[in-house]
Protein backbone atom coordinates (compact mmCIF):
# COMPACT_ATOMS: atom_id res chain seq x y z
CA UNK A 1 0.00 0.00 0.00
CA UNK A 2 1.56 3.37 -1.26
CA UNK A 3 1.78 5.99 1.32
CA UNK A 4 -0.64 9.01 0.72
CA UNK A 5 1.98 11.84 -0.23
CA UNK A 6 0.09 15.25 1.23
CA UNK A 7 -0.41 18.75 -1.11
CA UNK A 8 0.32 21.90 0.49
CA UNK A 9 -0.74 24.45 -2.17
CA UNK A 10 0.72 28.00 -1.50
CA UNK A 11 -0.35 29.56 -4.31
CA UNK A 12 -2.00 32.28 -2.45
CA UNK A 13 0.54 33.62 0.10
CA UNK A 14 4.06 32.50 -1.49
CA UNK A 15 2.72 32.93 -4.67
CA UNK A 16 1.33 35.74 -4.18
CA UNK A 17 5.07 37.02 -3.18
CA UNK A 18 5.58 37.24 -6.74
CA UNK A 19 6.04 40.54 -7.83
CA UNK A 20 3.04 41.90 -9.56
CA UNK A 21 0.90 38.62 -8.86
CA UNK A 22 -0.89 40.23 -6.26
CA UNK A 23 -4.68 39.02 -6.17
CA UNK A 24 -8.10 40.39 -4.39
CA UNK A 25 -9.99 39.05 -2.07
CA UNK A 26 -12.59 37.36 -4.59
CA UNK A 27 -9.77 36.17 -6.80
CA UNK A 28 -8.57 34.30 -3.92
CA UNK A 29 -11.88 33.09 -2.79
CA UNK A 30 -12.10 31.92 -6.79
CA UNK A 31 -8.63 30.29 -6.70
CA UNK A 32 -9.67 28.45 -3.19
CA UNK A 33 -11.99 27.28 -4.39
CA UNK A 34 -10.70 25.37 -7.55
CA UNK A 35 -7.76 24.12 -5.28
CA UNK A 36 -10.80 22.99 -3.22
CA UNK A 37 -12.23 21.19 -6.12
CA UNK A 38 -8.87 19.75 -7.36
CA UNK A 39 -8.61 18.20 -3.58
CA UNK A 40 -6.03 20.21 -2.71
CA UNK A 41 -5.17 18.88 1.13
CA UNK A 42 -4.10 21.83 2.48
CA UNK A 43 -4.67 25.52 1.45
CA UNK A 44 -2.44 28.46 2.83
CA UNK A 45 -4.40 30.89 2.32
CA UNK A 46 -1.93 33.89 2.92
CA UNK A 47 -0.24 35.76 5.88
CA UNK A 48 -2.60 37.09 8.27
CA UNK A 49 -0.66 39.34 10.29
CA UNK A 50 0.85 41.30 6.96
CA UNK A 51 -2.09 43.87 6.03
CA UNK A 52 -5.83 43.96 6.66
CA UNK A 53 -6.64 42.68 3.27
CA UNK A 54 -4.61 39.54 3.66
CA UNK A 55 -6.21 38.75 7.25
CA UNK A 56 -9.73 39.10 5.26
CA UNK A 57 -8.97 37.19 2.36
CA UNK A 58 -7.61 34.37 4.72
CA UNK A 59 -11.06 35.37 6.72
CA UNK A 60 -12.66 34.08 3.53
CA UNK A 61 -11.20 31.47 2.22
CA UNK A 62 -11.56 29.58 5.92
CA UNK A 63 -15.14 30.61 6.02
CA UNK A 64 -15.77 29.60 1.81
CA UNK A 65 -13.38 26.37 1.77
CA UNK A 66 -15.29 23.26 3.22
CA UNK A 67 -13.07 19.98 2.52
CA UNK A 68 -9.70 21.18 2.34
CA UNK A 69 -7.55 22.51 5.22
CA UNK A 70 -7.14 26.15 5.60
CA UNK A 71 -4.05 27.24 6.86
CA UNK A 72 -2.29 30.92 7.79
CA UNK A 73 1.36 31.74 8.19
CA UNK A 74 2.91 33.24 10.90
CA UNK A 75 6.17 34.22 12.39
CA UNK A 76 7.21 33.07 15.68
CA UNK A 77 5.75 35.69 17.25
CA UNK A 78 2.09 35.93 20.03
CA UNK A 79 0.48 38.86 17.64
CA UNK A 80 0.88 37.00 14.29
CA UNK A 81 -0.15 33.95 15.57
CA UNK A 82 -3.07 35.08 17.43
CA UNK A 83 -4.17 37.15 14.06
CA UNK A 84 -3.72 33.78 12.50
CA UNK A 85 -6.07 32.24 14.70
CA UNK A 86 -8.50 34.56 14.33
CA UNK A 87 -8.73 34.32 10.87
CA UNK A 88 -8.87 30.81 10.62
CA UNK A 89 -11.93 31.24 13.21
CA UNK A 90 -14.32 30.19 11.06
CA UNK A 91 -12.73 27.34 8.96
CA UNK A 92 -13.52 23.67 9.05
CA UNK A 93 -10.41 22.69 9.16
CA UNK A 94 -7.56 25.30 10.08
CA UNK A 95 -3.78 24.94 10.45
CA UNK A 96 -1.12 27.59 11.90
CA UNK A 97 2.13 27.55 10.12
CA UNK A 98 4.75 29.45 11.91
CA UNK A 99 8.52 29.76 11.25
CA UNK A 100 11.83 31.07 12.47
CA UNK A 101 14.96 31.37 10.69
CA UNK A 102 17.63 28.67 12.01
CA UNK A 103 20.49 29.53 9.64
CA UNK A 104 23.81 31.39 10.86
CA UNK A 105 23.82 34.07 8.24
CA UNK A 106 19.73 34.55 9.40
CA UNK A 107 19.94 34.25 13.05
CA UNK A 108 22.74 36.98 13.09
CA UNK A 109 22.22 38.87 10.55
CA UNK A 110 18.61 39.22 10.08
CA UNK A 111 17.35 38.37 13.50
CA UNK A 112 20.29 39.15 15.68
CA UNK A 113 19.34 36.10 18.25
CA UNK A 114 21.50 33.34 19.50
CA UNK A 115 20.69 29.98 18.37
CA UNK A 116 19.50 29.16 22.34
CA UNK A 117 16.82 31.93 21.61
CA UNK A 118 15.98 31.08 18.79
CA UNK A 119 14.74 27.69 19.68
CA UNK A 120 12.74 28.83 22.90
CA UNK A 121 11.09 31.27 20.90
CA UNK A 122 10.09 28.12 17.94
CA UNK A 123 8.78 26.48 21.29
CA UNK A 124 6.72 29.22 22.68
CA UNK A 125 5.22 30.00 18.88
CA UNK A 126 3.87 26.55 18.62
CA UNK A 127 2.90 26.42 22.17
CA UNK A 128 1.00 29.29 21.52
CA UNK A 129 -0.40 28.31 18.19
CA UNK A 130 -2.03 24.89 19.15
CA UNK A 131 -4.28 27.27 21.85
CA UNK A 132 -6.27 27.49 18.47
CA UNK A 133 -5.57 24.14 16.64
CA UNK A 134 -3.85 20.79 16.75
CA UNK A 135 -2.81 21.40 13.54
CA UNK A 136 0.44 23.47 13.63
CA UNK A 137 3.11 23.19 11.27
CA UNK A 138 6.78 24.81 11.91
CA UNK A 139 8.83 25.53 9.14
CA UNK A 140 13.12 26.44 10.22
CA UNK A 141 13.70 29.07 7.73
CA UNK A 142 16.42 28.50 5.78
CA UNK A 143 16.80 25.13 6.67
CA UNK A 144 19.00 23.88 3.68
CA UNK A 145 21.68 26.86 4.81
CA UNK A 146 21.17 25.47 8.79
CA UNK A 147 23.42 23.18 10.36
CA UNK A 148 22.53 19.67 10.69
CA UNK A 149 22.91 19.31 14.42
CA UNK A 150 20.79 22.60 15.21
CA UNK A 151 17.87 21.54 13.28
CA UNK A 152 17.93 18.42 15.07
CA UNK A 153 17.98 20.39 18.72
CA UNK A 154 15.35 23.07 16.84
CA UNK A 155 12.72 20.51 15.39
CA UNK A 156 12.82 18.06 18.35
CA UNK A 157 12.12 20.59 20.59
CA UNK A 158 9.19 22.17 18.19
CA UNK A 159 7.33 18.11 18.16
CA UNK A 160 7.61 17.90 22.12
CA UNK A 161 5.92 21.41 21.69
CA UNK A 162 2.94 19.74 19.74
CA UNK A 163 3.78 20.60 16.37
CA UNK A 164 2.38 18.10 13.74
CA UNK A 165 4.32 19.13 10.48
CA UNK A 166 7.85 19.84 10.13
CA UNK A 167 8.43 21.35 6.86
CA UNK A 168 11.74 21.73 5.87
CA UNK A 169 12.15 24.84 3.53
CA UNK A 170 15.08 25.52 1.16
CA UNK A 171 14.51 29.01 1.10
CA UNK A 172 17.21 30.54 -1.01
CA UNK A 173 16.70 27.88 -3.70
CA UNK A 174 20.56 26.76 -2.97
CA UNK A 175 20.39 22.95 -2.32
CA UNK A 176 21.09 20.59 -4.98
CA UNK A 177 18.74 16.81 -4.83
CA UNK A 178 21.31 14.52 -3.54
CA UNK A 179 22.22 16.31 -0.90
CA UNK A 180 18.93 17.88 0.12
CA UNK A 181 17.56 14.48 0.28
CA UNK A 182 20.13 13.24 2.29
CA UNK A 183 19.24 16.08 4.60
CA UNK A 184 15.81 14.89 4.84
CA UNK A 185 16.77 11.30 5.30
CA UNK A 186 19.22 12.66 7.93
CA UNK A 187 16.63 14.49 9.90
CA UNK A 188 13.92 11.93 9.97
CA UNK A 189 16.66 9.24 11.15
CA UNK A 190 18.45 11.59 13.76
CA UNK A 191 15.54 13.30 15.55
CA UNK A 192 13.94 10.98 18.20
CA UNK A 193 10.49 12.08 18.11
CA UNK A 194 10.45 12.60 14.14
CA UNK A 195 7.74 9.40 13.97
CA UNK A 196 5.39 11.88 15.64
CA UNK A 197 5.20 14.82 12.77
CA UNK A 198 4.91 14.40 9.21
CA UNK A 199 8.01 15.85 7.28
CA UNK A 200 7.17 18.14 4.14
CA UNK A 201 9.43 19.91 1.92
CA UNK A 202 9.16 23.73 0.38
CA UNK A 203 11.44 24.26 -2.16
CA UNK A 204 12.38 27.68 -4.34
CA UNK A 205 13.69 27.58 -7.71
CA UNK A 206 16.33 30.12 -8.09
CA UNK A 207 18.56 27.25 -9.92
CA UNK A 208 15.63 25.36 -11.39
CA UNK A 209 15.81 22.71 -9.26
CA UNK A 210 12.37 23.40 -6.71
CA UNK A 211 10.86 20.32 -8.43
CA UNK A 212 14.05 18.27 -8.44
CA UNK A 213 14.80 18.64 -4.90
CA UNK A 214 11.50 18.20 -3.48
CA UNK A 215 10.85 14.97 -5.15
CA UNK A 216 14.24 13.94 -3.50
CA UNK A 217 13.04 14.88 -0.03
CA UNK A 218 10.37 12.91 -0.86
CA UNK A 219 12.53 9.71 -1.75
CA UNK A 220 13.98 10.22 1.39
CA UNK A 221 10.75 10.57 3.40
CA UNK A 222 9.21 13.71 3.06
CA UNK A 223 5.40 13.28 2.94
CA UNK A 224 3.94 16.74 2.25
CA UNK A 225 5.10 18.83 -0.52
CA UNK A 226 4.40 22.55 -0.46
CA UNK A 227 4.38 23.99 -4.11
CA UNK A 228 2.13 26.61 -6.05
CA UNK A 229 0.18 26.17 -9.21
CA UNK A 230 2.51 27.50 -12.65
CA UNK A 231 5.64 27.30 -10.20
CA UNK A 232 4.64 30.90 -9.06
CA UNK A 233 6.29 32.69 -6.08
CA UNK A 234 9.15 34.36 -4.59
CA UNK A 235 11.90 35.25 -7.29
CA UNK A 236 12.58 32.74 -9.37
CA UNK A 237 9.02 30.83 -8.09
CA UNK A 238 7.93 27.44 -5.74
CA UNK A 239 8.35 24.04 -7.01
CA UNK A 240 4.96 23.63 -9.85
CA UNK A 241 2.20 21.50 -8.22
CA UNK A 242 1.44 20.23 -11.93
CA UNK A 243 4.86 18.79 -11.93
CA UNK A 244 4.97 17.28 -8.35
CA UNK A 245 1.99 15.71 -8.71
CA UNK A 246 2.48 13.90 -12.27
CA UNK A 247 5.81 13.05 -11.50
CA UNK A 248 4.52 11.37 -8.85
CA UNK A 249 1.25 9.56 -10.50
CA UNK A 250 3.39 8.86 -13.88
CA UNK A 251 6.29 7.10 -11.74
CA UNK A 252 4.22 5.23 -9.23
CA UNK A 253 7.02 1.99 -9.79
CA UNK A 254 9.71 4.29 -7.99
CA UNK A 255 7.41 6.39 -5.79
CA UNK A 256 6.75 5.14 -2.43
CA UNK A 257 3.37 7.66 -2.07
CA UNK A 258 0.98 9.05 -4.13
CA UNK A 259 -1.61 12.12 -3.94
CA UNK A 260 -4.99 11.87 -4.08
CA UNK A 261 -5.77 14.77 -6.37
CA UNK A 262 -8.12 14.94 -9.34
CA UNK A 263 -5.68 15.71 -11.90
CA UNK A 264 -8.28 16.73 -14.01
CA UNK A 265 -8.55 19.91 -12.60
CA UNK A 266 -4.63 20.48 -12.89
CA UNK A 267 -5.34 22.69 -16.41
CA UNK A 268 -8.49 24.76 -15.33
CA UNK A 269 -6.40 25.29 -12.41
CA UNK A 270 -3.36 26.99 -14.17
CA UNK A 271 -5.43 28.90 -16.63
CA UNK A 272 -7.16 30.66 -13.49
CA UNK A 273 -4.06 31.70 -11.84
CA UNK A 274 -2.72 32.97 -15.27
CA UNK A 275 -5.33 34.30 -15.79
CA UNK A 276 -5.81 36.01 -12.57
CA UNK A 277 -2.18 37.17 -12.38
CA UNK A 278 -1.49 38.31 -15.76
CA UNK A 279 1.87 35.31 -15.43
CA UNK A 280 1.31 33.84 -18.83
CA UNK A 281 2.28 30.26 -19.16
CA UNK A 282 5.06 29.45 -20.93
CA UNK A 283 4.33 27.47 -24.28
CA UNK A 284 6.92 24.41 -23.41
CA UNK A 285 6.32 24.81 -19.61
CA UNK A 286 6.01 20.65 -18.36
CA UNK A 287 2.33 19.74 -18.35
CA UNK A 288 0.24 23.38 -18.44
CA UNK A 289 2.37 24.48 -21.33
CA UNK A 290 0.29 24.96 -24.59
CA UNK A 291 2.81 22.97 -26.52
CA UNK A 292 3.38 20.32 -23.53
CA UNK A 293 1.22 17.41 -25.34
CA UNK A 294 1.93 18.83 -29.33
CA UNK A 295 3.82 16.75 -31.73
CA UNK A 296 5.42 18.63 -34.79
CA UNK A 297 8.15 16.46 -35.84
CA UNK A 298 6.63 13.37 -38.33
CA UNK A 299 8.08 10.62 -36.56
CA UNK A 300 6.43 11.66 -33.69
CA UNK A 301 3.37 12.41 -34.90
CA UNK A 302 3.47 8.96 -37.24
CA UNK A 303 4.36 6.56 -33.53
CA UNK A 304 1.75 8.76 -31.53
CA UNK A 305 -0.91 7.75 -34.20
CA UNK A 306 0.42 4.06 -34.26
CA UNK A 307 0.13 3.81 -30.24
CA UNK A 308 0.49 7.13 -28.04
CA UNK A 309 2.54 5.72 -25.86
CA UNK A 310 5.87 5.81 -27.95
CA UNK A 311 6.26 9.16 -27.53
CA UNK A 312 3.71 10.11 -24.24
CA UNK A 313 4.05 9.05 -20.97
CA UNK A 314 0.95 10.96 -19.90
CA UNK A 315 -2.52 11.52 -21.09
CA UNK A 316 -3.61 14.87 -22.14
CA UNK A 317 -7.05 14.28 -20.79
CA UNK A 318 -5.67 13.37 -17.16
CA UNK A 319 -4.51 16.63 -16.60
CA UNK A 320 -7.55 18.42 -18.14
CA UNK A 321 -6.64 19.70 -21.22
CA UNK A 322 -10.56 19.03 -22.74
CA UNK A 323 -10.94 17.62 -26.72
CA UNK A 324 -12.29 20.99 -26.54
CA UNK A 325 -15.62 19.45 -28.12
CA UNK A 326 -18.18 21.93 -30.29
CA UNK A 327 -20.52 21.53 -27.13
CA UNK A 328 -23.17 24.74 -27.68
CA UNK A 329 -24.12 26.76 -30.66
CA UNK A 330 -26.69 29.93 -31.30
CA UNK A 331 -29.85 26.97 -31.10
CA UNK A 332 -29.09 25.48 -28.06
CA UNK A 333 -31.52 26.42 -25.30
CA UNK A 334 -31.06 27.25 -21.65
CA UNK A 335 -31.34 24.22 -20.15
CA UNK A 336 -28.69 22.67 -22.79
CA UNK A 337 -26.54 25.69 -21.59
CA UNK A 338 -27.32 25.04 -17.89
CA UNK A 339 -26.84 21.27 -17.95
CA UNK A 340 -23.31 21.47 -19.48
CA UNK A 341 -21.98 24.39 -17.06
CA UNK A 342 -22.69 21.98 -14.45
CA UNK A 343 -21.20 19.37 -16.06
CA UNK A 344 -17.92 21.49 -15.75
CA UNK A 345 -18.90 22.21 -12.28
CA UNK A 346 -20.30 25.48 -12.41
CA UNK A 347 -22.64 26.05 -10.42
CA UNK A 348 -25.23 29.90 -10.42
CA UNK A 349 -26.40 31.34 -6.80
CA UNK A 350 -29.60 32.61 -8.74
CA UNK A 351 -31.75 32.50 -11.32
CA UNK A 352 -30.84 36.13 -12.30
CA UNK A 353 -27.46 35.36 -12.64
CA UNK A 354 -28.21 32.37 -15.05
CA UNK A 355 -30.23 34.29 -17.11
CA UNK A 356 -27.13 37.14 -17.39
CA UNK A 357 -24.87 34.75 -18.03
CA UNK A 358 -27.46 32.92 -20.84
CA UNK A 359 -27.69 36.42 -22.27
CA UNK A 360 -23.71 36.85 -22.81
CA UNK A 361 -23.66 33.56 -23.95
CA UNK A 362 -26.15 34.08 -26.92
CA UNK A 363 -24.34 37.12 -27.74
CA UNK A 364 -20.87 35.25 -28.11
CA UNK A 365 -22.96 33.04 -30.40
CA UNK A 366 -23.84 35.13 -32.66
CA UNK A 367 -20.67 36.32 -32.97
CA UNK A 368 -18.72 32.52 -32.92
CA UNK A 369 -20.88 29.65 -34.15
CA UNK A 370 -18.61 26.89 -32.57
CA UNK A 371 -18.48 27.62 -28.98
CA UNK A 372 -16.17 25.23 -26.89
CA UNK A 373 -15.64 24.20 -23.10
CA UNK A 374 -13.14 26.68 -23.16
CA UNK A 375 -15.48 29.90 -24.01
CA UNK A 376 -17.65 28.70 -21.60
CA UNK A 377 -15.26 28.88 -18.55
CA UNK A 378 -14.09 32.43 -19.53
CA UNK A 379 -17.40 33.50 -20.21
CA UNK A 380 -18.34 32.69 -16.85
CA UNK A 381 -14.97 34.61 -15.42
CA UNK A 382 -16.12 37.38 -17.75
CA UNK A 383 -19.62 37.72 -16.30
CA UNK A 384 -18.30 36.96 -12.51
CA UNK A 385 -15.45 40.22 -13.49
CA UNK A 386 -18.58 42.34 -14.73
CA UNK A 387 -20.36 41.57 -11.11
CA UNK A 388 -17.31 42.89 -9.32
CA UNK A 389 -16.90 45.70 -11.13
CA UNK A 390 -18.28 48.30 -8.78
CA UNK A 391 -17.38 51.68 -9.72
CA UNK A 392 -16.97 51.52 -13.53
CA UNK A 393 -18.62 49.68 -16.38
CA UNK A 394 -18.12 49.89 -19.89
CA UNK A 395 -21.43 50.75 -22.01
CA UNK A 396 -20.19 51.58 -25.46
CA UNK A 397 -16.87 51.22 -27.36
CA UNK A 398 -16.58 52.84 -31.25
CA UNK A 399 -12.94 52.57 -32.50
CA UNK A 400 -11.72 53.90 -35.96
CA UNK A 401 -8.18 52.37 -37.32
CA UNK A 402 -7.96 52.55 -40.75
CA UNK A 403 -4.36 53.00 -43.18
CA UNK A 404 -2.23 55.95 -42.82
CA UNK A 405 -5.05 57.14 -40.44
CA UNK A 406 -4.34 57.82 -36.58
CA UNK A 407 -6.61 55.30 -34.54
CA UNK A 408 -9.62 56.63 -32.89
CA UNK A 409 -11.80 55.48 -29.98
CA UNK A 410 -14.92 56.80 -28.77
CA UNK A 411 -15.74 55.52 -25.07
CA UNK A 412 -19.31 55.57 -23.07
CA UNK A 413 -18.76 54.68 -19.33
CA UNK A 414 -21.33 54.46 -16.58
CA UNK A 415 -19.68 55.42 -13.29
CA UNK A 416 -21.87 55.57 -10.27
CA UNK A 417 -24.65 55.24 -12.64
CA UNK A 418 -24.18 58.04 -14.62
CA UNK A 419 -23.01 58.14 -18.16
CA UNK A 420 -19.76 59.60 -19.40
CA UNK A 421 -18.37 60.00 -22.48
CA UNK A 422 -14.55 60.24 -23.97
CA UNK A 423 -12.30 60.45 -26.52
CA UNK A 424 -8.98 59.78 -27.56
CA UNK A 425 -6.20 58.83 -30.45
CA UNK A 426 -4.02 56.36 -29.92
CA UNK A 427 -0.85 55.04 -32.24
CA UNK A 428 -3.11 51.90 -32.01
CA UNK A 429 -6.83 50.84 -31.26
CA UNK A 430 -5.93 49.61 -28.34
CA UNK A 431 -3.31 52.79 -27.64
CA UNK A 432 -6.56 54.97 -28.24
CA UNK A 433 -9.04 53.00 -26.29
CA UNK A 434 -7.07 53.06 -23.06
CA UNK A 435 -6.73 56.57 -23.35
CA UNK A 436 -10.52 57.27 -24.00
CA UNK A 437 -11.12 55.66 -20.71
CA UNK A 438 -8.46 57.94 -19.31
CA UNK A 439 -9.94 61.13 -20.64
CA UNK A 440 -12.88 59.96 -18.57
CA UNK A 441 -11.19 58.78 -15.65
CA UNK A 442 -8.15 60.16 -15.07
CA UNK A 443 -6.54 57.74 -12.28
CA UNK A 444 -2.94 58.80 -12.74
CA UNK A 445 -2.00 54.56 -13.26
CA UNK A 446 0.69 53.21 -14.80
CA UNK A 447 0.26 50.63 -17.10
CA UNK A 448 2.77 47.68 -16.13
CA UNK A 449 1.35 45.42 -18.35
CA UNK A 450 -0.56 44.45 -21.28
CA UNK A 451 -0.66 40.50 -22.40
CA UNK A 452 -3.50 38.75 -24.93
CA UNK A 453 -3.98 35.51 -25.40
CA UNK A 454 -6.42 33.33 -27.61
CA UNK A 455 -8.50 30.90 -25.42
CA UNK A 456 -9.57 28.92 -28.27
CA UNK A 457 -7.76 28.64 -31.96
CA UNK A 458 -9.14 30.11 -35.56
CA UNK A 459 -9.86 33.43 -36.65
CA UNK A 460 -13.08 33.41 -34.76
CA UNK A 461 -11.92 32.51 -31.35
CA UNK A 462 -12.07 35.04 -28.10
CA UNK A 463 -8.76 37.09 -26.78
CA UNK A 464 -8.30 37.13 -23.36
CA UNK A 465 -6.89 40.02 -22.23
CA UNK A 466 -4.30 40.92 -19.11
CA UNK A 467 -3.50 44.51 -17.90
CA UNK A 468 -1.62 45.62 -15.27
CA UNK A 469 -1.66 49.25 -13.42
CA UNK A 470 0.39 50.42 -10.85
CA UNK A 471 -0.95 53.50 -8.74
CA UNK A 472 0.84 54.79 -5.44
CA UNK A 473 2.42 51.24 -5.10
CA UNK A 474 -0.42 49.18 -5.46
CA UNK A 475 -0.39 46.38 -8.09
CA UNK A 476 -3.49 45.13 -9.64
CA UNK A 477 -3.95 42.99 -13.01
CA UNK A 478 -7.58 43.22 -14.87
CA UNK A 479 -8.83 40.79 -17.01
CA UNK A 480 -11.33 40.73 -20.47
CA UNK A 481 -12.35 38.65 -22.65
CA UNK A 482 -14.59 39.17 -25.90
CA UNK A 483 -13.92 38.18 -29.37
CA UNK A 484 -12.93 41.55 -30.35
CA UNK A 485 -9.60 41.60 -28.67
CA UNK A 486 -10.11 45.40 -28.26
CA UNK A 487 -12.80 45.18 -26.13
CA UNK A 488 -11.63 42.34 -24.56
CA UNK A 489 -8.87 44.90 -23.85
CA UNK A 490 -10.96 47.85 -22.53
CA UNK A 491 -13.11 45.00 -20.47
CA UNK A 492 -9.38 43.88 -18.81
CA UNK A 493 -8.21 48.23 -18.41
CA UNK A 494 -11.63 48.82 -16.96
CA UNK A 495 -11.60 45.77 -14.50
CA UNK A 496 -8.45 46.76 -13.28
CA UNK A 497 -9.16 50.36 -12.76
CA UNK A 498 -12.02 49.38 -10.60
CA UNK A 499 -9.83 47.58 -8.57
CA UNK A 500 -7.73 50.60 -8.11
CA UNK A 501 -10.69 52.67 -7.02
CA UNK A 502 -12.02 49.68 -4.92
CA UNK A 503 -8.84 50.08 -2.68
CA UNK A 504 -8.63 53.51 -2.89
CA UNK A 505 -12.23 53.42 -1.46
CA UNK A 506 -11.36 50.77 1.54
CA UNK A 507 -8.11 53.37 2.48
CA UNK A 508 -10.48 56.21 2.68
CA UNK A 509 -13.95 55.13 3.15
CA UNK A 510 -15.93 58.30 2.05
CA UNK A 511 -18.60 58.64 5.57
O1 LIG B 1 10.66 30.03 1.65
C1 LIG B 1 10.42 29.95 2.87
O2 LIG B 1 11.29 29.68 3.71
C2 LIG B 1 9.06 30.21 3.29
C3 LIG B 1 8.73 29.87 4.71
C4 LIG B 1 7.81 30.85 5.31
C5 LIG B 1 8.22 28.47 4.77
O3 LIG B 1 8.23 30.59 2.49
ZN1 LIG C 1 8.91 30.19 0.40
Amino acid sequence: MSDKLIIFDTTLRDGEQSPGASMTKEEKIRIAKALEKMRVDVIEAGFPIASQGDFESVQAVANTVKDSTVCGLARALDKDIDRAGEALKGANSARIHTFIATSPIHMEMKLRMSPDQVVEQAVKAVQRARRYTDNVEFSPEDAGRSELDFLCRVIEAVIEAGARTINIPDTVGYNVPEQFGGLMRNLIERIPNADKAVFSVHCHNDLGLAVANSLSAVMNGARQVECTINGLGERAGNASLEEIVMAVRTRQDIFPCDTTLDTAQIVPCSRLVSGITGFVVQPNKAIVGANAFAHESGIHQDGVLKNRETYEIMRAEDVGWSTNRMVLGKHSGRNAFRTRLQELGIAFDSEEELNDTFARFKELADKKHEIYDDDLQALVTEVNLEAENEYVKLVALKVCSETGETPDARITLRINNEEQQGQSRGSGPVDATFKAIEAVIDSGADLQLYSVSNITSGTDAQGEVTVRLERGGRIVNGQGADTDIVIASARAYINALNKILAAAERAHPQL
